[in-house]
């Protein structure tokens, strides 16, 4: 068991939502290990993500199947971690989609022809589905007076995607560009932080915002060149790169810093 006072998290209950997930997947493990109590809100059928663990000690570990765009999957699951566990201290809101590298070309080409749809699909997940969390979780941590949200955002929300990465797509004939909707919904994020960061402050619930970088996937060998170039620490993060970032936040060790935005991204923004 990892244990600094500053940086504690034992025994605190957190709720992660894309626990399922790459990142999500990881932050749970880091709570893990540091001795909180877990619970997975994801899309994804429950006994399936609760296997994708089968790596670590999961006594401490809840999966529920839970669309966050559905106000009743919330809080039905919340109702369950509430009676198990109590009040939620951390919220972690990781859960987001976005038009995936293979999705029909009309998604992934020229914005003049972008399908109103496809925005409507990922804002309803990425910055409703925020909304809504933080809205059933948020009230019963600040009716328990305490709290730490984090809502997860990415570098194509505080600057725009560079199209240049993907010039290799398109020299091989594609008609490849990274679409708006994920930017504009990431964007989303970081006023949804303050607003709350600041409707709750004198209720003890702290609401900030984590922002990575690309995370190394396996990714193909022009664009993680191209990405290498693009960033001044010259490669993707690793998976669990963000997970110091994670702990800070939820844990005493940040008690002062609330609709803040934490950046982790390799120095992507910084020129
Ligand atoms: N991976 C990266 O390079 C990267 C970079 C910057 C930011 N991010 C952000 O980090 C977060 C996690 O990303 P990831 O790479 O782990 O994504 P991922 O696709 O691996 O995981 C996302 C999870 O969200 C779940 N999900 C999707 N729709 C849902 C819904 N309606 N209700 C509940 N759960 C739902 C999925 O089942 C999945 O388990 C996202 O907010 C993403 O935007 C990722």
């Amino acid at each position: 068991m990892i244990a600094d006072p500053l940086f504690a998290v034992r025994d605190r209950v957190i709720v992660v939502t894309g626990g399922g997930g790459k990142l999500g997947g990881q932050f749970a493990r880091a709570l893990l290990a540091r001795g909180a109590k877990v619970a997975v809100f994801d899309a994804a059928d429950a006994s399936r993500v609760r296997d994708s663990y089968s790596d670590q000690d999961t006594k401490a570990l809840r999966c529920f199947q839970v669309d966050v765009t559905s106000p009743d999957s919330i809080v039905s699951a919340l109702r369950n971690v509430e009676g198990e566990w109590g009040t939620p201290a951390g919220l972690i809101n990781a859960a987001a989609i976005d038009a995936p590298p293979d999705a029909p070309p009309e998604e992934n080409g020229p914005f003049e022809t972008y399908p109103a749809s496809s925005f409507d699909r990922i804002m309803a997940v990425n910055v409703k589905g925020t909304m809504l969390c933080c809205q059933a979780i948020g009230d019963a941590m600040a009716k328990a007076g305490r709290g730490s949200i984090i809502n997860i955002c990415s570098t194509y929300g505080l600057v725009s995607p560079d199209q240049s990465l993907y010039d290799y797509r398109r020299a091989r004939g594609e008609t490849f560009f990274k679409p708006v909707t994920y930017s504009a919904s990431k964007s989303a994020i970081l006023n949804l932080t303050r607003y709350l960061a600041t409707y709750w402050a004198r209720q003890g619930v702290r609401v900030n915002t984590l922002t990575p970088g690309g995370v190394f996937a396996n990714q193909e060998r022009d664009f993680l060149e191209g990405y290498a170039r693009r960033t001044p620490m010259g490669r993707m993060a690793n998976e669990d790169e963000m997970n110091g970032g994670v702990i800070f936040l939820l844990s005493d060790a940040s008690s002062y810093m609330t609709g803040a935005n934490l950046v982790i991204d390799g120095g992507w923004t910084a020129w």
